[in-house]
């Protein structure tokens, strides 16, 4: 089994390049199966969410070549299957969103429910409801959901909590159904805007994107397009709380610093130095930091998806800070595993409280999910003395090169197989 062997306590410095947006690549790639023709789509992060996805679609017909690691050439012309496999879909969260590209390609589609990060339950209610709301019958059995589409058209759909794959998904739906569609209480993520620029680029009529209320003009048919991918927030997020938690000064390059106002804004509330620049945000940790709260939340509040990555900064840091987790209903489990490297976190309901200060230790760790092991490799990068970290699979879904990138930034990390 493979593992990290990282040698902590030594500051990052230099820069690093970060990638394509996961959680924008596994939207826009499904999102290509309702285009008549060919689409390149550029800046796709080298990970393995993407290659699943990528399998999934070739296993429903598409025709899929990668012309380098970070480029993906998809036609969906001879797509001839509506039926996703459910042993690959099962391996990822986001294969839901071949649901709402197989509505939107076929009028019908059977897709097993989600695989994924396990914090809690993960309901896909809100998924359903927009396609029933668009003219769909659900019919769930214990293997596919299986959704007829035959009456599809543009509906009105007033989500009962905001959800990124819900919207995302009546989006996917609602492009080539007939008539008007009106999504309220949208999710507002930029990956959710990416997608509707992608598919705007291809002829969509989607206006809205980024607010509450995003309204759909269905069209005909898609055209092909080449498309680049933002870069990732929660990529560059995470490397920021890595350079702070050892002290160090890092310039993270090729970012849009808008995605990550919510999130410099907390370091800076830390003590951190930020300097930003067009594409880029240098972060310097020079001085004493404080304690603070952060409270996740929807888009444009602070992540969830750096929640365990900040728990771990904030264990390096004197004095009492606090986590509540707003978005997912349990998202503390892997703090049981953190505590190994001597993090003092309690958590009573959606709160954790960090008594940050003590020297961290090094341990033997398991990633128990994509950002738990990036918190996890963040607390060994600020403890003295070599930890190990296992189950890597997990931050190969989400973290491209990551070997590589810490490396360049100083790291002392090696890769072994046990
Ligand atoms: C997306 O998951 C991301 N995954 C998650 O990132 C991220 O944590 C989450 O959005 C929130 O930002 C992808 O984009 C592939 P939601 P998603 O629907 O769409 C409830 C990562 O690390 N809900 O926005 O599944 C749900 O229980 C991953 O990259 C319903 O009740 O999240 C949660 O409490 C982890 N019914 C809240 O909404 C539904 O039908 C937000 O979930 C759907 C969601």
């Amino acid at each position: 089994m493979d593992k990290f062997l990282i040698n902590g306590g030594k500051a990052l410095n230099g820069e690093v390049h970060i990638s394509g947006a996961k959680n924008a690549a596994v939207a826009i790639l499904p999102a290509a199966l309702l285009v008549n023709g060919k689409c390149v789509i550029e800046n796709v992060p080298d990970i393995s969410d993407v290659d699943s996805i990528i399998k999934m679609m070739v296993s429903l017909g598409a025709d899929i070549k990668k012309t380098d690691c970070n480029t993906v050439v998809i036609d969906a012309t001879s797509l001839n299957e509506w039926r996703a496999e459910p042993e690959l879909a099962l391996k990822m969260r986001a294969s839901y969103y071949l649901m709402g590209a197989l509505i939107g390609r076929f009028h019908k589609a059977s897709v097993p429910p989600p695989g994924g990060c396990n914090f809690g339950t993960r309901p896909i209610d809100q998924h359903l409801k927009s396609f029933e709301c668009l003219g769909c019958t659900i019919k769930c059995d214990d293997t596919f959901v299986n959704i007829d589409a035959s009456l599809l058209s543009g509906g009105n759909v007033y989500f009962d909590v905001v959800s990124v794959g819900a919207t995302i998904n009546a989006i996917l739906a609602s492009v080539l159904a007939p008539g008007k569609t009106v999504l309220e209480n949208c999710a507002k993520e930029p990956h959710v805007v990416d997608l509707a620029n992608f598919l705007n680029s291809a002829g969509a009529k989607i206006v809205g994107a980024g607010t509450d209320v995003i309204k759909i003009h269905g069209v005909e048919k898609l055209n092909g397009v080449t498309y680049s991918i933002i870069p990732d927030q929660i990529e560059a997020g995470t490397y920021m709380a890595a350079a702070i938690a050892t002290r160090g000064n890092v310039l993270i390059k090729n970012i849009i610093p808008k995605h990550l106002d919510c999130i410099t804004s907390k370091f800076i509330e830390m003590g951190v130095s930020v300097e930003e620049y067009d594409e880029e945000i240098r972060v310097i940790a020079d001085k004493p930091l404080k304690s603070i709260r952060i409270k996740t939340l929807p888009y444009p509040g602070f992540p969830t998806d750096l929640q365990p990555q900040m728990v771990a900064l904030l264990s390096t840091i004197n004095g009492k800070s606090t986590v509540t987790e707003g978005v997912w209903e349990s998202r503390f489990q892997y703090i049981e595993e953190l505590e190994k490297t001597g993090v003092r976190v309690s958590v009573d309901g959606n709160v954790a409280t960090i008594e940050g200060g003590v020297p961290l230790k090094p341990a033997s760790l398991r990633a128990t999910d994509l950002r738990a092991g990036a918190s996890m490799i963040i607390a060994a990068l600020a403890s003295e003395g070599t930890s190990e970290i296992y189950e890597l699979r997990h931050i190969d879904r989400g973290y491209e090169h990551i070997l590589d990138k810490l490396r360049g930034l100083g790291a002392d990390i090696q890769r072994r197989d046990d």
